[in-house]
């Protein structure tokens, strides 16, 4: 006997699948056969990944929205449904530091500092998750997964507001799980730990990376793919009884020390 995972027939959507893990994301439910809406703010970003799964004989189409404006949202839920004919999968995938909103002691971000940051993930996956559950209650379920972080599982000194942030969206989820069960909605999260993804690469030097998979009891990072594959997995019918958790896929980073002063 062998058990295989087959999203045939079915919709998913992808925030920030332009990059990084939600554009791994995206290529993998592809590859298991659902239709897959790939949403980004870059047109060009998307529009690449939609040619990648086209050529590679899957169905994709672009959803460009920046998900910090409900309307934009409201609109990319309304346009996947449109196209593809349904909902059945949402990954909210968007997070990131803003520019010129790094890394800095806590008594040092300002309310600017704040309103960005967490715009740019809590806001977000609110925002999205919001309009999924509408159109999932209309169409009778569905399952929502975010990817929120590993920092949220330990003290993230110097990066507070996105860790806190993050840790607000693995809330969230026990919360939309309750209201949303009895409508057959699953939702839940998945917390990577450091993957390098272009943006993470362009942000870490060598030194930083090294600490890293020293201090991870795996000894290495966590590889796009295998996010990608966990999230095909959370959102199947093998894991139909889970709703209202996060899942950590950091390695076992969680168990190793907290990121001193020096390595801001
Ligand atoms: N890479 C890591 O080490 C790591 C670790 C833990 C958690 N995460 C989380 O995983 C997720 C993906 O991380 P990544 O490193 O792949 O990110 P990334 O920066 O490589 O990609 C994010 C994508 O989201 C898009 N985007 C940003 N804001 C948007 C908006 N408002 N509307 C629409 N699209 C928008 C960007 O254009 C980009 O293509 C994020 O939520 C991040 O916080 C990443």
């Amino acid at each position: 006997m062998s058990i295989t995972i087959d999203h045939a027939g079915k919709v998913a959507l992808v925030t920030g699948a332009g990059a990084g893990i939600g554009r791994e994301v995206a290529r993998w439910f592809a590859e298991a056969g659902a239709a897959v809406a790939v949403n980004d703010i870059r047109a060009e970003h998307a529009a690449a990944v939609v040619n990648e799964i086209t050529a590679a004989g899957g169905t994709a189409i672009a959803v460009v929205a920046d998900c910090r404006d409900d309307d934009a949202v409201d609109t990319m839920v309304a346009s996947t449904i449109e196209q593809l004919g349904g909902l059945d999968i949402a990954v909210n995938n968007i997070g990131m530091l803003p520019p010129g909103r790094g890394l800095k002691p806590f008594v040092e971000y300002r309310g600017d500092d704040w309103r960005d940051i967490t715009d740019q993930n809590l806001t977000v996956a609110a925002l999205c998750g919001r309009a999924e559950a509408e159109a999932m209650q209309a169409s009778g379920g569905g399952v929502i997964l975010f990817v929120t972080s590993g920092e949220t599982t330990r003290p993230s000194p110097y990066n507070s507001i996105y860790a806190a942030a993050k840790a607000a969206i693995n809330h969230l989820v026990t919360s939309m799980a309750v209201e949303l069960g009895p409508d057959e909605i699953r939702v839940l999260a998945m917390a990577p730990g450091t993957t390098l993804t272009e943006s993470v690469a362009a942000a870490f030097d060598e030194d930083r990376v090294d600490q890293i998979v020293a201090s991870t009891p795996l000894r290495r990072m966590v590889e796009h793919d295998e996010l990608a594959r966990l999230a095909v997995f959370l959102t199947s019918d093998l894991a139909r009884c889970m709703t209202g958790q996060f899942i950590l896929a950091d390695a076992g980073a969680f168990l190793s020390r907290t990121r001193p002063a020096n390595q801001i």
